[in-house]
């Protein structure tokens, strides 16, 4: 499943746009840039002083003017040992500058995206894709974007002012240099817009590769479990093949652009020797204009054929720039949608003033994942000191309706509301803010448990973070371990249960102390010890406000208020647990088999 960045803007608009967002993000790489831009273009201009020193020179040695020919040492000297290399210190310690700074100004950007953007632009995406683009591609990018516009001014400048030089010096020869040389370069032509097209299959192949790398580890137990060893080994080495046949085709390519600036540059040479041999012979040139024309070339022809080693760096760079343009398009999520003009300070004084008067609404609620209806016409009414029991078939819409509920997705129809303000036209960060929630896959950071649990409310002090992994039953696993609370937990969390990773998530949801309290199937890894323990929780959090919770379990089902059974995205009933069993419809229906089917249930 490779990815192709889609190639919509021209070259020169990624450049710049690249470019923009870097001097958008940090004033002081606008001058940076500028200060590398200027040294470039000086000391690629001052290039003529070289060839006029030679030229003096060997003119002076010829003439055996001993003055001449020391002016134009003197001349060399003076470029080459002192001017030079310091001018070119002081470039690359101004673009290593740039570039480290911008790379650091745009991984934050892309950071920010990443933490900002809607959940689904995430679910979206192979995780190594985000990874190879905060990690390889905007330091690609921006290395190249800068290399290639300081390359092309040093190579438009150098080339300007020595092409006016031997222009000036001999107008014959100089034309047909020009002739020779701008007729080879048309063979580059076609061979760059192949490479173009291989380089972006090569960077598709290997970001195929790096995907399967991530799975092979993620599901490492899997794939013991399954004796799957051989034949992920066989898919590696496949996509790897593949990986190196499309590098092989894109290097074969690379080497014919280096062959034809060789055959360029011997062409060039070999006209100027034979011709310059011809007019030197009969008097019509000096020998230090044959001498200044050979260096002339040889300088004109560096940088262009250096520029065309960047173009090929500088198309790499392109298709980076486009992972990191694709990744900061990610669209934010809404922070709050004004239907009714109500402005934020009213909203809050209103959810203030009718605190008591706590309830959420879902009226004819619907939601599609594409064309897929997930929900159909959800209405129902929940009031303050309620636990409600999402109860139902898998797939039958449960955590999409929880999604709904933490604004992770937006109804398609219909209105979901907070005390009768519409949940989207809260600030988002507020309206989180009141929620808590503990997901079907429990996340556990790679820190320690101390901070695991922080991360529910960051003003919490150290004792109530200790009262909340008590209150889920978690303090004394916390104890045994070797750091206690200090204790990291390692990537993957492999270092701990699954009951306990749960266990974990729940304190941190304790921690905030919620109106709206959020578990999807919390005990689905829990014993009963621990199980009756949810229950307690969800007991004492109802009493803040409202407790959502999607379980399979009888003890849960029946300890709560009302109970939603959903079935194929719509309520098939609702009323409390002692109604439903009463009325002998789907629900109980439904209990029967599933204790039936698991007798813990
Ligand atoms: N991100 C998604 N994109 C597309 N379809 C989804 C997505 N998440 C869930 N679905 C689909 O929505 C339906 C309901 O899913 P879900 O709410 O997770 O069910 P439940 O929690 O009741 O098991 C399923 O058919 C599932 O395939
Ligand atoms: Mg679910």
């Amino acid at each position: 499943m490779g990815i192709q960045i889609m190639i919509k803007e021209k070259n020169s608009a990624s450049a710049l746009k690249l470019l923009k967002i870097m001097v958008n993000k940090d004033k002081s790489s606008l001058w940076k840039l500028l200060l590398v831009y200027a040294a470039a273009i000086i000391s690629a201009s001052l290039a003529v002083v070289r060839i006029h020193g030679m030229r003096i020179l060997i003119n002076g040695t010829v003439e055996k003017d001993i003055e001449m020919a020391y002016s134009g040492l003197l001349l060399l000297f003076c470029f080459n040992i002192l001017f030079a290399p310091v001018l070119g210190f002081f470039e690359e310690y101004m673009s290593q500058r740039l570039t480290a700074d911008a790379n650091q100004n745009l991984q934050e950007i892309a950071m920010e995206s990443i933490i900002k953007c809607r959940i689904e632009y995430l679910t979206g995406q192979h995780s190594s894709e985000l990874l190879h683009t905060i990690l390889t591609s905007i330091a690609r990018a921006v290395d190249g974007v800068v290399k290639i516009t300081k390359g092309i001014l040093s190579a438009v400048c150098s080339a300007a002012v020595v092409i006016f030089y031997l222009f000036l010096k001999g107008s014959s020869m100089f034309l047909g240099i020009a002739l020779i040389t701008a007729g080879l370069s048309l063979l580059l032509i076609p061979l760059f817009s192949k490479f173009k097209k291989a380089y972006s299959r090569e960077e598709a192949a290997k970001h195929e590769m790096e995907a399967f790398v991530q799975d092979a580890v993620l599901g490492a137990e899997v794939i013991r479990t399954y004796s799957m060893k051989e034949n992920f080994a066989r898919i590696f080495s496949e996509k790897y093949r593949k990986f190196l046949d499309k590098s092989k085709i894109s290097s074969i390519i690379n080497s014919s652009i280096i062959n034809v600036k060789f055959i360029i540059g011997l062409a060039g040479a070999l006209f100027i020797f034979t011709y310059g041999w011809f007019l030197t012979v009969n008097g019509k040139m000096d020998a230090g204009t044959l001498m200044a024309f050979f260096l002339g070339f040889w300088i004109t022809m560096e940088p262009i054929s250096r520029l065309s080693v960047l173009w090929s760096d500088f198309l790499e760079a392109r298709l980076h720039a486009q992972r990191f343009f694709k990744l900061i398009d990610f669209e934010q999520e809404a922070v709050a949608i004004s239907y009714a003009g109500n402005s934020q300070t009213n909203i809050k004084a209103h959810m203030e003033a009718h605190k008591e008067e706590f309830r959420i609404t879902f009226k004819d609620v619907c939601f599609s994942y594409g064309n897929n209806q997930v929900l159909k016409g959800i209405s129902f009414e929940v009031r303050e000191n309620t636990a409600v029991a999402i109860v139902g078939p898998s797939g039958a819409g449960k955590t999409t309706l929880l999604n709904l509920l933490v604004r992770f997705v937006r109804p398609c129809s219909g209105s979901i509301t907070l005390n009768n303000i519409d949940i989207n036209e809260y600030d988002l960060d507020y309206y989180r803010s009141l929620t808590a929630v503990v997901p079907q896959e429990p996340v556990v950071f790679s820190t320690s448990f101390y901070n695991n649990i922080s991360y529910g409310n960051l003003k919490a002090g150290p004792g109530e973070i200790v009262n909340s992994a008590k209150i889920a039953g978690i303090h004394d696993f916390i104890m045994n371990c070797k750091d206690g609370y200090y204790s990291v937990v390692s990537e993957r969390a492999v270092n701990i249960s699954g009951g306990e990773r749960q266990r974990l998530s729940i304190a941190r949801a304790i921690l905030r102390n919620p109106k709206i309290l959020i578990l999807d199937e919390p005990t689905s890894s829990l014993d009963s010890y621990n199980e009756t323990l949810v229950n307690e929780v969800i007991c004492s959090a109802k009493k803040a406000g409202v407790v959502f919770v999607v379980s399979h379990r009888m003890s849960t089902i029946a300890g709560a208020d009302v109970i939603l059974f959903i079935d194929g995205g719509k309520i098939a009933e609702i009323g409390s647990p002692q109604e439903l069993m009463a009325a002998r419809g789907r629900y109980y229906k439904w209990i029967i088999s599933e204790s039936e089917d698991s007798p813990a249930g």
